[in-house]
């Protein structure tokens, strides 16, 4: 099958990998070349870490990086059997990205984001084949979690869910299927979770870093909330909160004003050396 996968964030070039360690080709596309050979070289580092580990071999790393190519928005795009776009959380973005794509692709190309909560519907909508539209939510990160959402919109055809599901699990993923709803499954759970942990720290309830050790030890989770919220990055983290709020006009999904101001201050976790905890 031949991929495209349109952004290459760490989740774009994460999916890039799993589509390409199962044998799969993939195009890597990003707003300029430059970013996604970057990050093309910076999954290089990362499989030489895991050969000198011992996790994998030097011919599946070679074998990874070879299947996936760099490639530019406007290169032919008639043979890509499947779209998925992996960009920041902006409908309009994501929708101007899917409208281009939709003109020039072959008909039967499925097209997948990988929002964590926008709408399907409406990222469908208009294009000439909405019922080939769906998503397909990898989690971070991609290498190693098991889980895909294969979350269908209201004119996503059963065909497509079905060939999306198999897909996944050709993958070596667990597919579980979701209609859409804000947040799906794992998001309207988990990040309701985050920011009520950011919350705690605002209240002063607790240190940061025992509210992680609580809810490591107390609820055997492989990381603290602040510390996952810091690898997910504060803005999806505020992103998602922002979507749920507006979507469900619920009180209980209310974005904590500290979440918001850690944003406003660049304060992005992982990605920018400093959010709740220090990685520089
Ligand atoms: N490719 C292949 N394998 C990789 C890899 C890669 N790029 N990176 C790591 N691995 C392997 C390692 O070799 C290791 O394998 P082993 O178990 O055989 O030794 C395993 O993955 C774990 O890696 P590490 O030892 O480096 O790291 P940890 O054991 O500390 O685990 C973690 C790190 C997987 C991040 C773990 O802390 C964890 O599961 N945290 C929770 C993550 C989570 O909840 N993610 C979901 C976030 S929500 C989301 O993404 C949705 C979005 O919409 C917001």
């Amino acid at each position: 099958m031949l991929v495209r996968i349109v952004g290459s964030g760490a989740m774009g070039i994460g999916i890039a990998q799993v589509f390409a360690a199962a044998g799969h080709e993939v195009e890597l596309t990003d707003q300029e070349k430059e970013i996604a050979i970057k990050a093309k070289a910076g999954l290089e580092k990362q499989l030489a870490r895991l050969v000198e580990r011992e996790k994998i071999e030097e011919k599946d790393k070679e074998d990874i990086m070879a299947r996936i190519k760099v490639t530019s928005a406007t290169d032919d795009v008639s043979k890509i059997d499947l779209l998925l776009e992996a960009v920041s959380e902006s409908t309009e973005l994501k929708r101007r990205i899917f409208e281009d794509y939709d003109a020039r692709c072959k008909d039967d190309c499925i097209f997948a984001t990988n929002t964590s909560s926008l709408s399907i519907t409406e990222l469908a909508a208009g294009l000439k084949h909405a019922e080939r539209f769906i998503g397909m939510h990898f989690f971070n990160p991609p290498a190693v979690m098991k889980l895909v959402e294969v979350i269908s919109g209201e004119e996503t055809s059963e065909a497509t869910v079905e060939k999306v599901v198999e897909l996944s699990r050709e993958l070596g993923k667990t597919p579980v299927i979701c209609r859409e709803a804000p947040g799906f499954i794992v998001n309207r759970l988990l990040i309701p979770m985050l920011n009520e942990a950011v919350e705690l720290l605002d209240l002063g309830v607790a240190s940061k870093d025992d509210i992680d050790e609580a809810m490591k030890l107390g609820a055997n989770h492989p990381m603290g909330p602040l510390a996952l919220a810091d690898l997910i990055g504060l803005d999806v983290c505020l992103n998602i909160m922002d979507t749920l709020y507006k979507e469900t006009g619920d009180p209980k999904f209310r974005p904590s004003v500290r979440l918001k101001k850690m944003v406003r201050a660049g304060k992005l976790g992982r990605k920018t050396g400093r959010g709740f905890h220090d990685y520089r």
